[in-house]
């Protein structure tokens, strides 16, 4: 059976989710397939940064840190985002960036394990991921060894009774293929070694159950499927049964045990507490805890159903309508698919302008990938659709090849 456009407006007009899209921001005439990327914007943030801002601090000035509880975003964040990523209470703080809060766990981890000197991760991972594990591995004098695998699935054949920790980015973020995360993790663990996941691109876009997998460590974006906005706080995990052995690197006065009693000494706080440094950023957290308000309403069995089904029709339609023009399906074709899809190109970087000039926004990393991110909560069957048709006409037409998509832009 071929599907029509109708099939998918009724597809629509059944999704349990469908009425989340009103509770976003999304511009007329613009099919938003980047939300893996820069998360759309809430309706309740506006309301909320106003609040905060206005009311908050214009009027209760410095009272606001306790009066409004703001010296509390971390861990409130973190337990809300903890909701998300299967941790309980406890055990996720929200703070700095993704790379600084890699930095930190990673650094904590080597030295949980003194006697061991290698990072397994992946030739493909994030590359932040890889510049912070080789700037620590300087900083340490050069004693630990990055050994990096081709692809994912090489990963678990990579770590011995020499690694230290795995680190690895649990959705890849070009090609959206996934890892097994409690297999993954239990290889870790029977050779001894900590795991370290950055769910950068899982946070918000898929089940994770970090407590039942027995994660160690966690990082994530809160800018991605969070919607957080814009440099919007990140997020990192510690495991319980870890928290009180981990020695922060950073030891700012927010991890601090006791930090109003401005002691000279340092004395980590109990629990995962230890892991903030400085003062948080309450305007970016409030926004980030609206976004994690809204996204707490919502189903992840259903927005994973959803998500798969999106990308499923967009390779379908992809596949079927584009053929012939040289666009390789990069992503897996079954559930081990994060929630985005990847095509291959060697134009892909002028393709996706002339697909973003047309009114639909996905993103391009180089070097020839094409990349479509699906937010559940906000994408629509018919959106899928559309997309898919405006690059069959872009194909089709050879549009793409007008040398104003050819020039580069400084954020790709
Ligand atoms: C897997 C992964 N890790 C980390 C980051 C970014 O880290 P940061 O927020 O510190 O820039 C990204 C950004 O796209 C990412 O995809």
């Amino acid at each position: 059976m071929t599907l029509t456009r109708d099939d998918l407006l009724a597809r629509d007009r059944d999704d349990p989710l469908a009425s989340f899209r009103e509770r976003f921001e999304l511009p007329d005439g613009i099919l938003y397939l980047d939300g893996n990327s820069l998360g759309a914007l809430p309706r309740a943030t506006a309301e909320r940064i106003r609040a905060v801002v206005a009311d908050q601090w214009g009027l209760d000035l410095i009272k606001s840190w306790n009066v409004h509880d703001w010296i509390s975003l971390p861990q409130r964040c973190g337990d809300k985002i903890g909701r998300l990523v299967g941790a309980a209470p406890g055990q996720v703080v929200a703070a700095d960036s993704t790379s600084v809060n890699l930095f930190k766990l990673l650094t904590a981890a080597l030295e949980a394990r003194p006697d061991r000197t290698v990072i397994v991760s992946e030739r493909d991972n994030f590359p932040t991921d890889l510049y912070v594990a080789q700037g620590l591995i300087k900083m340490l004098g050069g004693r630990h060894e990055l050994r990096l695998v081709d692809t994912g699935a090489d990963a678990p054949a990579a770590i011995g009774d020499d690694t230290a920790v795995v680190m690895l980015t649990h959705v890849n973020y070009k090609s959206g293929w996934t890892h097994d995360m409690a297999a993954v993790t239990a290889r870790a663990h029977e050779a001894g070694a900590l795991i370290l996941w950055d769910l950068a691109h899982s946070a918000g876009a898929l089940p994770v159950d970090l407590d039942g997998c027995d994660a160690d460590l966690a990082v994530g974006c809160g800018y991605k499927y969070l919607n957080g906005g814009p440099g919007a706080p990140a997020f990192l995990y510690v495991a319980k049964r870890l928290q009180d052995a981990i020695q922060p690197p950073l030891s700012g006065w927010m991890g601090h045990a006791k930090p109003f009693e401005f002691d000279w000494e340092y004395q980590p706080a109990p629990g995962v507490a230890r892991n903030l440094c400085g003062t948080p950023s309450v305007i970016g957290m409030s926004a980030l805890e609206a976004s994690l308000d809204v996204m707490l309403g919502a189903d992840m069995d259903r927005i994973r159903e959803k998500s798969l089904a999106l990308g499923d029709l967009f390779i379908a339609a992809v596949e079927q309508e584009c053929a012939g023009h040289g666009l390789a399906l990069a992503s897996p074709r079954d559930a081990k698919r994060g929630s985005q899809v990847s095509f291959t190109h060697e134009n892909g970087y002028a393709i996706m302008q002339a697909l973003i000039a047309r009114g639909v926004i996905g993103d391009f990393r180089a070097p020839d990938i094409l990349r479509f991110g699906f937010t559940p909560l906000y994408t629509r069957y018919v959106d899928v659709w559309d997309a898919a048709a405006i690059l069959a006409e872009i194909m089709a037409e050879g549009s793409w090849d007008r040398p104003e998509f050819h020039a580069r832009a400084a954020v790709t």
